[in-house]
């Protein structure tokens, strides 16, 4: 499992991961469901980390080209539990489906989950509302379909197509926003794990059962269309699991700046921003995203989610600023225009908002004497303009 990552822009996690994988396959050697590449223990392990602990592999078990000791970080900043519950969901052969805001890492989870479970990430369907049936079964090739009929080799399989035959994990990405005729589909393959093709009746290709192991994880959306609009039918199939806001202002802080440092490490720049500028930011973060700062005052919520995901995304460009254009203005002066920008991303009037922050929490805290919050509240035209 080891692929060149110089071309890449972003590693599948089983390729960015493959070290990590191969250590935990042979550290715990216990029993696995079937197809399954890790014991359901050792995939939370790579999910939610060692807990700083330096794991060593039994005494014999020496893999080529695996480290002795290894200490896995956490990947997955959430409950513990609920990566757990995930990963019994999938050992029961069960759809998992994870709903939650926009930026809250499902789609995180649910590749780290599949490139664990059967070592590949990679079979995915995005769900949009131009997804059809075809993509999630099967298609053909229509020159070899018109040269010589139907056949099993003219047939061209949806990535679910080839998660069942390898009893592996598929992935639909925001299932909710493909039509309900498009989702019922889903229903027949998860409640009999086969897929018909009528035009191969007949001959053995004519059912396509799903190899031991095969599952799928799907992510939604609470912001777009739904869940509500789904099937009972379909809803019936899935365990849901939501996924929440990092609770924790450090942990939410530890993972910006852990993210924002590893794009910036992507392009190979060094990440020069302090860590006080970042929990400042991720603090206006979560008082817009409650709707009530830390110390209780009262924040309007905008209605675009402050997600972490966001959070990242403004810290690499405060990274990537500091970097490219050094010396010419201290970092923590770019933070209200970057505010700005995501808190006006739904509703451009929103810009009142975070106004109302300005002249409420962040003046509180300036007058209170904190030295980065004065330095912010002095910016407050940066928001007027
Ligand atoms: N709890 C978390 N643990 C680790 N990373 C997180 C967490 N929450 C957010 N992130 C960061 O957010 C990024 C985006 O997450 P991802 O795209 O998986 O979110 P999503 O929930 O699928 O969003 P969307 O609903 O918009 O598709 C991650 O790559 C990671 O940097
Ligand atoms: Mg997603």
């Amino acid at each position: 499992m080891t692929a060149s990552t110089l071309t890449r822009q972003i590693d599948p996690a089983e390729f960015a991961h493959a070290t990590e994988l191969e250590f935990l396959a042979a550290y715990d050697d216990g029993p696995r469901p079937p197809g399954w590449r890790l014991t359901p223990r050792a995939v939370v392990t790579f999910i939610a980390g060692s807990d700083d602990r330096e794991l060593t592999l039994p005494k014999g078990v020496r893999p080529e080209g695996v480290p002795v000791k290894l200490t896995i970080p956490r990947k997955f900043v959430g409950d513990r539990s609920l990566v757990e519950r995930c990963v019994v969901t999938l050992a029961g052969e069960r759809g998992l489906l994870l709903v939650g805001e926009p930026g809250t890492a499902k789609s995180m989870l649910s590749e780290l989950l599949s490139a664990a479970v059967c070592g590949t990430s990679e079979l995915v369907v995005q769900g949009t509302a131009g997804t059809t049936e075809d993509q999630l079964r099967y298609g053909w090739n229509y020159a070899l379909l018109l040269a010589s009929g139907p056949s099993p080799e003219a047939l061209v399989p949806s990535p679910v197509l080839t998660a069942m035959r390898t009893g592996a994990v598929a992935r639909i990405e925001e299932i909710t926003r493909c039509l309900p005729e498009v989702q019922d589909a889903m229903v027949s393959i998860l409640s009999d794990r086969r897929i018909a093709v009528p035009e191969l009746a007949g001959t053995p290709g004519a059912t396509i059962h799903a190899a031991p192991g095969f599952t799928l994880i799907a992510t939604a959306n609470l912001r777009d269309r739904g869940v509500s609009e789904m099937s009972a039918a379909l809803k019936r199939r899935f365990n849901f699991e939501t996924v929440g806001p990092i609770p924790d202002l450090a942990a939410e802080t530890a993972l910006v700046a852990r993210q924002a440092r590893a794009a910036l490490d992507r392009v190979q720049t060094a990440f020069a921003v302090d860590d006080a500028v970042l929990e400042v930011l991720v603090t206006a973060f979560r008082d817009l995203r409650a709707g009530r700062s830390v110390e209780g005052w009262e924040v309007e919520r905008p209605s675009t989610v402050m997600s972490t995901a966001e959070a990242v995304a403004v810290a690499t460009s405060l990274g990537l600023a500091a970097a490219y254009f050094p010396g010419d203005r201290d970092v923590l002066s770019l933070v209200p225009a970057h505010l700005q920008g995501v808190v006006c991303k739904d509703d451009p009037t929103d810009g009142a908002k975070l106004l109302g922050y300005w002249d409420g929490a962040v003046r509180r805290r300036a007058e209170e004497g904190a030295r980065l919050w004065r330095q912010l509240w002095e910016l407050r035209d940066v928001l007027q303009s």
